[in-house]
């Protein structure tokens, strides 16, 4: 099985980056500890960020017939991208999407996802454990069928 993580715009700054939203750990750090869980499950794992929406769109793109499930964490263009959401439509891969940050208790723009209705669930709000959980919560959505996810 292989999963694929794709990080959005900014999160190259995790750790720096408004440290008391976001906390301190860096995204390697994020990295190594999803990678590690990954390997605990049995789970073979790809892991990008880029700032740029088209760069996104084709790493989407090429996720076609290649992975299993995807983590999305879009940041900024989880409010606003309809590309990423035609792309997530056209490849459909099972998706988890992910924030550190519990986007509805934030600015009022940021409760609207373009993504949520199609992703399979959505963890928010735990920083990195949104992505440990994500991870957990697509692996057995994906192994237990279709169906059961929804
Ligand atoms: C974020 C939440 C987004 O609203 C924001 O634009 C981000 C990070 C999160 O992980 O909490 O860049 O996706």
């Amino acid at each position: 099985m292989h999963v694929a993580v794709l990080n959005g715009p900014n999160l190259n700054l995790l750790g720096v980056r408004e440290p008391d939203r976001y906390g301190t750990r860096t995204l390697a750090q994020i990295e190594a500890s999803v990678r590690e869980r990954a390997t605990a499950l049995g789970v073979e794992l790809s892991w990008i960020q880029s700032n740029h929406e088209g760069a996104l769109v084709d790493a989407i793109q090429a996720l076609r017939g290649r992975a299993d499930g995807a983590l999305v964490n879009a940041a900024g263009y989880t409010h606003t991208s309809v590309a990423i959401r035609d792309a997530l439509l056209a490849v459909r891969v099972p998706f988890v999407e992910v924030h550190l940050s519990n986007v509805w208790a934030r600015e009022e723009f940021r409760s609207r996802s373009l993504l949520s209705d199609i992703a399979v669930g959505v963890v928010a709000g735990f920083g990195e454990d949104s992505y440990l959980l994500g991870l957990e919560a697509l692996v057995r959505s994906v192994r237990s069928g279709p169906a059961a996810a929804r």
